[in-house]
């Protein structure tokens, strides 16, 4: 990673854009027209259990843990901000099964990934 940030002034590549930019692939997952997820429901929770603790407005600093100060969690409408990011790093779908984040336990159950990727494709409601 460092050696690849490092060659970025020359091979302006996109992933250079952003710092952590090693994303999974999409997961595939669809909306169901049953789908029931909502922020209040599963967002919240799901973000509060693996997320906002180190993705959150209220943290500055080293109490980010290294989270970019772009990527916060505390609120639906931040989620919708970062929806194919989200997919790519933490849900689950037919295509793939991604485990990127959260850094450390506790991690949310392969189901629990499929659902917060049913969630995203959904729109994060
Ligand atoms: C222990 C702290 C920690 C937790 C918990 C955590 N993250 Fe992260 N997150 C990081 C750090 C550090 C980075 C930047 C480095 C990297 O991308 O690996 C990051 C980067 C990201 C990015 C940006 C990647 C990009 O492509 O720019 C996303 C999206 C993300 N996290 C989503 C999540 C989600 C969703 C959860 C909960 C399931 C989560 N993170 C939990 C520390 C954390």
């Amino acid at each position: 990673m460092v050696r690849l940030l490092a060659l970025c002034p020359v091979l302006w590549f996109a992933a250079c854009e952003e710092e952590g930019d090693e994303d999974g692939p999409p997961s595939g997952a669809v909306c169901p027209e049953t789908s029931t997820l909502t922020w209040d429901n599963f967002g919240k929770p799901f973000m509060t259990n693996y997320c906002t603790r180190c993705h959150s407005t209220a943290l500055t600093g080293s109490a980010r843990q290294g989270a970019p100060n772009d990527h916060n969690f505390d609120s639906a409408a931040l989620v919708r901000e970062e929806i194919e990011h989200t997919d790519e790093q933490a849900a689950a779908g037919p295509d793939a099964v991604n485990t990127l984040m959260p850094i450390g336990a506790p991690t949310p159950s392969e189901d629990e990934r499929r659902q917060l990727g049913e969630w995203l494709a959904c729109g994060a409601p």
